[in-house]
């Protein structure tokens, strides 16, 4: 056997062994869900992650909903919006003194937390979303919305072959790793909460409809949806007890 396909082999090998450590370290619903009511009345919402893609759109649609939205930013100048029911706070996740005045007097916690520094050895995840966690545990804010992604937990090997044996083993695992972990935290809190795993996100339109719950994501080919639509269904988890204390897939 040439070098290069053994490199080639154990390359697919070791990227179906991260996928299964993968499958392992996330979080496993051991209840099937289904649709739910999602009209939820107006609350307190605190936006964390909300500079980001997914987080400028939960921001702009939970105001749309009638929310009282409280966004914590590292940077205020990169969220450009303002609006009567929209209070900023400077902060970053990882100082939980930042995180528990942030959580305080809060109904719910939505969280699009994520970075770039795929090969930094960080535990942002996981350490962000302990400092939200506690916070809430102490202050009494009921439910927590976290976006993780496709390919963690039960969804393992469901952001498509691409993802599966090239993106995640080669460029992601760390990351990954740490999202893992950060499902596995929430499932053991006492919040109530949803895990919302997506598929490839893009920038586009808001569609008003996307295909969500344990078994979509695709093998073979990566599913997609804008960030647009997955901050709809995030938001509307809010409202609804559908998906409580489980880790749905959303896709487009
Ligand atoms: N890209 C994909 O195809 C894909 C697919 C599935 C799931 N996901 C996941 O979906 C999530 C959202 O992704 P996205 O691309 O919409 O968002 P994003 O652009 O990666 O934004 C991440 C947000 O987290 C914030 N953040 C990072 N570290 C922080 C810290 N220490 N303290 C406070 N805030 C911090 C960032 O703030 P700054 O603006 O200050 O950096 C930003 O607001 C991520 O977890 C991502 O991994 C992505």
């Amino acid at each position: 056997m040439s070098v290069k396909l053994t490199l080639v082999i154990l390359f697919l090998v070791y990227g179906a062994a991260l996928s299964a450590v993968l499958s392992r370290a996330g979080h496993r619903d051991r209840i099937a869900r289904g649709e739910g009511d999602a009209a939820v009345r107006p609350a307190r919402i605190l936006v964390v992650g909300a500079t980001g893609g997914t987080g400028r759109q939960l921001v702009s649609q939970a105001l749309e909903r009638g929310h009282e939205v409280t966004a914590l930013v590292r940077d205020p100048t990169r969220l450009p919006l303002k609006h009567p029911s929209l209070t900023v706070i400077r902060g970053d996740v990882l100082d939980p003194g930042v995180v528990e005045r942030a959580v305080r007097g809060h109904d719910a916690v939505v969280s699009a937390l994520g970075h770039h520094r795929y090969y930094a050895a960080t535990s942002v995840l996981s350490s962000g979303t302990r400092n939200i966690l506690r916070s809430m545990e102490s202050h009494g804010v009921r439910r927590l919305v976290c976006e993780t992604s496709l390919g963690i937990g039960d969804s393992a090997g469901r952001l498509g072959l691409f993802y599966t044996f090239f993106v995640i083993p080669a460029i992601l695992p760390v990351y990954f790793l740490d999202k893992a972990r950060q499902e596995r935290l929430i499932a053991r809190s006492r919040v109530e909460w949803v895990i919302v795993r997506p598929g490839v996100l893009t920038n586009g339109e808001r569609r008003g409809r996307s295909r969500h719950g344990a078994r979509v994501g695709g093998v073979f080919l990566s599913a997609r949806i804008s960030r647009a639509d997955v901050a709809a269904f995030m938001l509307d988890q809010l409202g609804s007890d559908a998906y409580l204390g489980s880790a749905p897939g959303v896709c487009g």
